[in-house]
């Protein structure tokens, strides 16, 4: 060798993935997890219920989605999991504005937290999507994402020892297609569910767990003079059915994101945006579509004195608080004890379950 000559690079060593999920036996009973009986009790709570008939909960079913959740190998360069966006510490979100995926990817907007996907039917934070079997596909073969042939995930998969027996007890043979991976997938996040907060508790018990400023904060966030509850209602806080503008932006489409105008490229729909639920909200920070507030401070002071002017500001955020959309915005006139008051509240909205070490937990 001269000295001159130029130093081949070492090639990247192959990514060596022996570790085998520690699964329970027998599998856990994913299909006997219930919705609490008010939930099922609750005509508003039904309406937006999805029919899972075509690919019911099984418990090989959802244990197959479990690891094929957390395996980054159902990723291009096998470095990129669905639990890298959406980790069980944070709400099953991922606590950036936006998340990186594979060779350098950004995603658009701030990864989503999964929320009792049970009751969405509508996904995604332009509700562009509406089946979670297809949704759980767009990940996967996203270039920013995971960057995945979905035709080369089966060979990808025989080739990973454990899979064969997963999808023999999950679907009765050791065939593994991608309609497989995306029934178990839609299986393993259906049966995850956030119902257990001190906001749960205190239904029971008529909030006497709750201290006074939680109170406060849960008056204001249920009276008129915030509005809060009127688009983040129901038990989820959320409104599933219609899209909103609640005014971060004068105009979104220039701010680098028009919401559902950038999907249908109807400028009409300039800032249409999912109301999501407020469940978990307290682990699932930065906040809205793009991720634009670090702390619930700041999404409640926006709330109080940002709302900006929008040709489709929703009506209940405008001054009159009735009427159609596109009203100037209102002001909130809430002192600096009241908006602590109201983050303390959204706080009682965490779910007190350790997802990490659950049975929604990586197996790896
Ligand atoms: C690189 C980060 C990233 C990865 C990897 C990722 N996601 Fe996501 N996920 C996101 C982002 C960002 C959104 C919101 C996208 C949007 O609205 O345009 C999202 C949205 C979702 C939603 C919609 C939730 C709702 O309430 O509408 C589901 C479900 C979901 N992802 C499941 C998955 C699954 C399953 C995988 C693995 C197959 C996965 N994600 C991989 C970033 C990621
Ligand atoms: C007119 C309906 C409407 C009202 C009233 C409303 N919101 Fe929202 N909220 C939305 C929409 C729509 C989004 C998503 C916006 C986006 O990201 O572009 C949102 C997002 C949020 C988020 C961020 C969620 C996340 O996962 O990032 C929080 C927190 C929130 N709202 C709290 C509140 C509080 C507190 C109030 C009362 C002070 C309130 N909202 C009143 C419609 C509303």
């Amino acid at each position: 060798m001269t000295a001159c000559k130029k130093p081949v690079p070492e090639p990247e060593p192959p990514i060596v993935v022996d570790v085998w999920p520690e699964l329970p036996d027998p599998a856990f009973p994913y299909s006997e997890v219930t919705f609490p009986e008010t939930w099922l009790n609750d005509p508003a709570m039904n309406l937006f219920h999805v029919n899972d008939a075509n690919n019911p909960i099984t418990d090989a079913g959802a244990t197959l989605g479990r690891v094929l959740f957390y395996d980054p190998q159902l990723s291009s360069n096998m470095r990129v999991s669905c639990a890298s966006c959406h980790r069980p510490e944070h709400g099953f979100a991922d606590g950036e504005a936006v998340s990186s995926g594979v060779e350098g990817g950004v995603t658009h907007r701030n990864s989503m937290a999964l929320i009792n996907l049970a009751y969405q039917r509508r996904l995604f934070w332009d509700a562009r999507e509406a089946e979670l079997e297809a949704q759980v596909l767009k990940p996967i073969a996203h270039p920013d994402e995971m960057g995945m042939d979905l035709a080369a995930i089966p060979v990808r998969l025989e080739g990973v020892p454990y899979y064969g027996e997963l999808f023999a007890e999950a679907f009765g043979d050791e065939e593994i297609t991608t309609d497989r991976v995306a029934l178990a997938l839609a299986q393993f996040l259906r049966s995850l569910q956030t119902t257990s907060s001190r906001y749960d508790a205190g239904l029971e018990t008529g909030f006497s767990n709750f201290t006074a400023q939680e109170l406060e904060g849960k008056s204001l966030f249920f009276n008129g003079e915030t509005r809060c509850a009127q688009c983040h209602g129901t038990l989820n806080f959320f409104t599933p059915s219609e899209l909103m503008v609640n005014g971060l932006d004068v105009n979104y489409g220039a701010a680098g994101d028009g919401g559902l105008s950038e999907f249908t490229g109807n400028p009409a729909q300039d800032g249409l945006f999912r109301v999501v639920s407020l469940r978990n909200i307290g682990l699932t920070a930065p906040y809205m579509h793009d991720g634009r507030f670090a702390t619930l401070r700041e999404v409640v002071d926006f709330y109080a004195d940002g709302i900006q002017p929008h040709p489709n500001l929703n009506h209940r955020l405008s001054d009159t608080g009735v009427g159609p959309n596109g009203q100037p915005p209102m002001a909130m006139p809430l002192n600096s004890a009241q908006r602590e008051a109201l983050v303390a509240f959204l706080l009682t909205l965490s779910d007190t379950t350790d997802f990490v070490n659950s049975p929604w937990g990586s197996p790896f």
